[in-house]
């Protein structure tokens, strides 16, 4: 993957900000990583064949020339039949969920089983498993166990609500640093970060570009407490939660996100599919 910081502003392609203080007014850079669009299925497909249908209709709609990485999180028994049953190269899977070990724990998929029936990428910390009652304490193991498995985390935090005064922040602060406790400098680059507010999730609208702009920079400003500036500028933060394809080219353009996870819209093809080329044919 090759960065490029270059003075740029709001091209849409995956510009960031500098770290400033007093974020109201932010200098952007442009961040030439590509775009990831990833789809979080959720338990909305019930069947294989429904499965199958839906990932031959995104597989067929996605434009010829990709510039972006497309990831689609199955329901975890959904997995091998998509994976085994494909071998291009355009669409990669993930597991909605793993967990940190193996052994008397049921009902969970240990982190090396995902990767064995196809998985590269596994989301962690959803806000519906946090709904649950998964930790932060947790979501790090996870995150941990993801990584030995060689799987890539997607490690997803996001704020119940927000307050006047901005304390809200604080929260999402510790959830983000305790999230990410047993990742380091070295493992940090192979981490991806999914901001969804849990107040957007299946909201009619997505908040504003720059709401989430401003939310992201704040991200990496937490993110460069714990690692260095550099390496904090670098990790890919996705936004997700209530983006369509209406509203997707606003936040392409003003948010300053590394790519989006996509809930309701991921399940018609012709959304996500539009969704894609928004972004990633530029
Ligand atoms: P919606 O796009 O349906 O709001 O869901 C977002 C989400 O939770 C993706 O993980």
């Amino acid at each position: 993957m090759s960065f490029c910081l270059v003075g740029c502003r709001y091209s849409g392609r995956g510009c960031f900000t500098k770290l400033k203080a007093n974020t109201s007014d932010p200098e952007p850079f442009i961040y030439m990583a590509k775009p990831m669009i990833a789809g979080n299925w959720k338990s909305y497909v019930t069947s294989t064949k429904e499965a199958k249908k839906l990932f031959k209709d995104i597989e067929k709609g996605l434009p010829r020339q990709l510039k972006a990485d497309v990831v689609l999180f199955p329901p975890s028994l959904l997995l091998h039949p998509l994976a085994r049953n494909y071998s291009g190269k355009r669409i990669s899977f993930g597991a909605q969920d793993i967990f940190f070990e193996s052994g008397a724990h049921t009902g969970e998929t240990p982190a090396l089983l995902a990767k064995d029936v196809g998985a590269r990428y596994a989301l962690i910390g959803h806000a519906e498993k946090r709904a649950q009652g998964e930790t932060d304490e947790t979501v790090a193991k996870k995150v941990g166990a993801a990584l030995d498995a060689k799987l890539t985390p997607v490690v997803a935090f996001g704020e119940s609500s927000r307050d006047k005064n901005g304390e809200y922040l604080e929260d999402l602060a510790r959830s983000i640093l305790e999230s990410l406790a047993l990742v380091d400098v070295l493992s940090l680059k192979k981490v991806i970060l999914a901001y969804e507010p849990v107040w957007a999730i299946g909201a009619p609208l997505p908040p504003t570009g720059r709401t989430i702009r401003h939310t992201m920079i704040f991200i990496r400003k937490t993110l460069a407490q714990k690692f260095k500036r550099e390496d904090a500028l670098k990790v890919r933060i996705l936004y997700g939660g209530a983006v369509n394809e209406e509203s997707a080219l606003e936040i392409i353009q003003n948010g300053e996100t590394g790519g989006f996870l996509l809930g309701r819209a991921s399940i018609h093809a012709d959304s996500f599919t539009s969704i894609v080329s928004q972004w990633a044919t530029k």
